[in-house]
């Protein structure tokens, strides 16, 4: 039986926020994290919900949670359907549509960062590296090209915009909010988590070019947050594809941001109208495309 696709959900609990995504709820000292089907790309969230993705975005997450738990303590405290709140449990409908797409965390205290490792050049990195020489006051060697492997990973933090785009900043920029120890610890631990996840991915045929986290506070402990190591959070490049010089097709939204750049979806991005609704096969591939990325990463076939 084809699983059920969610587009957004009105659970009878505190709202704690809806993003792109994900829809979350309060539940005091944790949240109900549920990853909906939702696809978002230029900042906007089309009206079309992609089948399956937030079901592997949970199970990727919770995947590099656990394998990273030996690099830095998490929110993650559970998936299972029981340990979901009583107002809920009592609804049969509703634990069959929550079910593999939420999790259950600790809240933190989030801190306003988008901590970003790079080993790859790629996307804003690449389009600062060209501008300046440097990513996020990162240095790098010159006559590099697109694509390009980066002599080491570098730690791109940018800063966490409520609304619009994200703005790079270095890290001693990160480090007179957060302070020195905090922002170091994240610097260390984002590079640590990036090296460790890469060098796995690699052996299954992903390249991770760049991927993003979030830290939290807990008790005054640095925990990493919200998602971690998937398809929306990082830019994964199928070893096959791979070639510097251009941008490698990337295991996510890409069939998506294609067809609707191209002339075939009549889109124009800087005018007023939201995009059309996307043909069934740009759905279709994109649902395949989180499903080989959730494959080749743990082993395991799509239930
Ligand atoms: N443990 C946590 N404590 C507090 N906030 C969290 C935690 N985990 C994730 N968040 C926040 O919850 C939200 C998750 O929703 P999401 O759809 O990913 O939002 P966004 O559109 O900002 O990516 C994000 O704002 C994220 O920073
Ligand atoms: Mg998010």
């Amino acid at each position: 039986m084809p699983h059920e696709v969610v587009l957004q959900t009105n659970l009878p609990l505190p709202l704690f926020g809806r993003g792109k995504v994900r829809d979350t709820y309060d539940l005091g000292d944790r949240l109900l994290m549920v990853a909906t089907d939702r696809v978002s790309v230029f900042d906007v969230i089309l009206g079309d919900e992609i089948p399956d993705k937030g079901r592997v975005l949970t199970a990727l997450s919770t995947f590099w949670f656990e394998r990273t738990r030996d690099i830095i303590p998490n929110h993650l405290i559970g998936i299972e359907s029981a340990d979901l709140p009583e107002s809920l449990t009592n609804t049969p409908d509703t634990v069959r549509m929550l079910a593999d797409r939420f999790m259950l965390v600790r809240k933190a205290k989030r801190l306003d960062f988008e901590c970003v490792v790079r080993g790859y050049l790629a996307g804003s990195g690449w389009a600062d590296y060209q501008r300046t020489g440097a990513v996020c006051g990162v240095k790098l060697p010159a006559g590099l090209r697109q694509a390009d492997q980066l002599p080491e990973p570098i730690f791109t933090p940018a800063t966490k915009a409520e609304t619009g785009h994200d703005i790079n900043i270095s890290l001693e920029e990160m480090k007179n909010s957060v302070g020195e120890d905090i922002g170091q610890a994240i610097a260390d631990v984002s590079i640590a988590i990036y090296r460790a996840a890469a060098t796995y991915a690699l052996d299954r045929g992903i390249i991770i070019a760049d991927t993003k986290m979030e830290f939290g506070l807990l008790d005054e402990q640095l925990i990493l947050i919200d998602e971690v190591l998937t398809p929306d959070s990082s830019r994964f490049w199928a070893v096959g594809e791979y070639a510097p010089g251009a941008s490698p097709p990337s295991f996510d939204k890409q069939y998506v941001r294609d067809w609707l750049t191209s002339p075939a979806s009549g889109w124009d991005r800087s005018g007023p109208l939201p995009p059309p609704p996307l043909p069934p096969e740009v759905v279709e591939r994109t649902q395949q495309t989180y499903v080989e990325a959730y494959s080749r990463l743990t082993g395991l076939t799509w239930a």
